[in-house]
């Protein structure tokens, strides 16, 4: 459905978040305001929800639907500076509960002038703000032939990354790579024929999306610094859709949820080992039921985890 985007996981999230109506709540991921919505019809008049998203289309919709609510702040700005917004609104560790939504939208995968698609052309772009960074076409223009094998590998885990990489930058001496039907016929035409039923470019396109945009290192400074954003009780949501967002999101959860042990051998006293548990893990990991499946096929890599401030 073009324009619309079903929240994945809206019942597992609303429950996760035990929002308390006149709490102050974040969801850093507005896309269309599926969360949001369900988020804000759960707060009192005292309650209070900051929306956070990078593109100007998602930011536009938040305006139009909840821009006269005096409940909600809506920021355009990346996740990932989400303590020094808050900083400024006076509401460091005053937060109740954060929500990420991680990925891109079904608004921003339908619109083929945003560039994400392989399955309908439009210009090579795959920025989630178009106004910041370098397009995906930009990229490709100049990066050198180890650098795109080695996003394409590290980001898509595409094994035949080195062909594909080779096939890109001697294809592009002779026409530009700058729409998203060329890059992904040049990415069939650069891998052996097979009987996979995912399209050839299925994991080049998600690399160079998560390349374009800095996904995981927006990720990890917004974790670096999301402890101290919330009060104590608080709780962190992140819903991710690939195993590398996963493993920042367990791994951080790991970290602060258990005493760690000094590595051995530092010479380290007592007090100046870092000793306080600050996390508190609230349930398992959680994934889409086949009710929510059947209904929207892109939850199916989604996984939920929460955890809750403990120190
Ligand atoms: C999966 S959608 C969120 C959908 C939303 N929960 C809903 O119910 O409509 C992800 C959204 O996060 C935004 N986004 C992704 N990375 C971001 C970042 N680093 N900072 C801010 N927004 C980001 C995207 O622009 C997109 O609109």
């Amino acid at each position: 459905m073009n324009g619309a985007h079903a929240p994945v996981l809206h019942d597992e999230v609303i429950a996760a978040l035990a929002i308390r109506p006149d709490g102050n709540y974040v969801d850093g991921t507005y896309g269309r305001g599926g969360h949001a919505s369900s988020i804000l019809g759960l707060l009192g008049e005292r309650g209070r929800l900051i929306v956070m998203d990078r593109d100007p289309q998602a930011i536009a919709d938040a305006q139009q639907r909840l821009g006269d609510d005096s409940r909600v702040t809506i920021i355009h700005d990346d996740y990932a500076n989400l303590y020094r917004q808050l900083e400024d609104l006076g509401l460091l560790e005053q937060i109740d509960g954060i929500l990420l939504d991680l990925g891109v939208s079904s608004p921003q995968l339908d619109d083929a002038s945003r560039g994400f698609s392989f399955q309908r052309n439009g210009p090579l772009d795959m920025r989630m703000n178009p106004r910041a960074g370098q397009s995906a076409a930009a990229w490709l223009r100049q990066a050198e032939e180890a650098e795109i094998a080695r996003v394409l590998w590290e980001y898509g885990e595409e094994r035949h990354s080195r062909r594909i990489a080779r096939k890109l930058v001697a294809a592009r001496d002779k026409q530009p790579i700058d729409d998203t039907a060329t890059l992904a016929r040049l990415i069939g035409e650069a891998l052996p024929r097979s009987r996979q039923q995912r399209h050839p470019a299925t994991r080049s396109f998600q690399a160079i999306r998560i390349h374009v945009n800095q996904e995981l290192a927006q990720l990890q400074r917004f974790l670096d610094s999301v402890i101290d954003i919330l009060r104590v009780g608080g709780r962190l949501l992140v819903i991710s859709f690939h195993s590398l967002e996963d493993r920042l999101v367990k791994r951080f959860f790991k970290r602060h949820s258990s005493r760690q042990a000094p590595p051995r051998g530092l010479p380290l006293r007592e007090n100046e080992i870092d000793s306080v548990v600050r996390l508190r893990l609230v349930g398992k990991a959680q994934k889409a039921g086949d009710d929510e499946l059947e209904s929207n096929p892109r939850a199916r890599s989604a996984v939920l985890r929460v955890a809750e401030r403990a120190a």
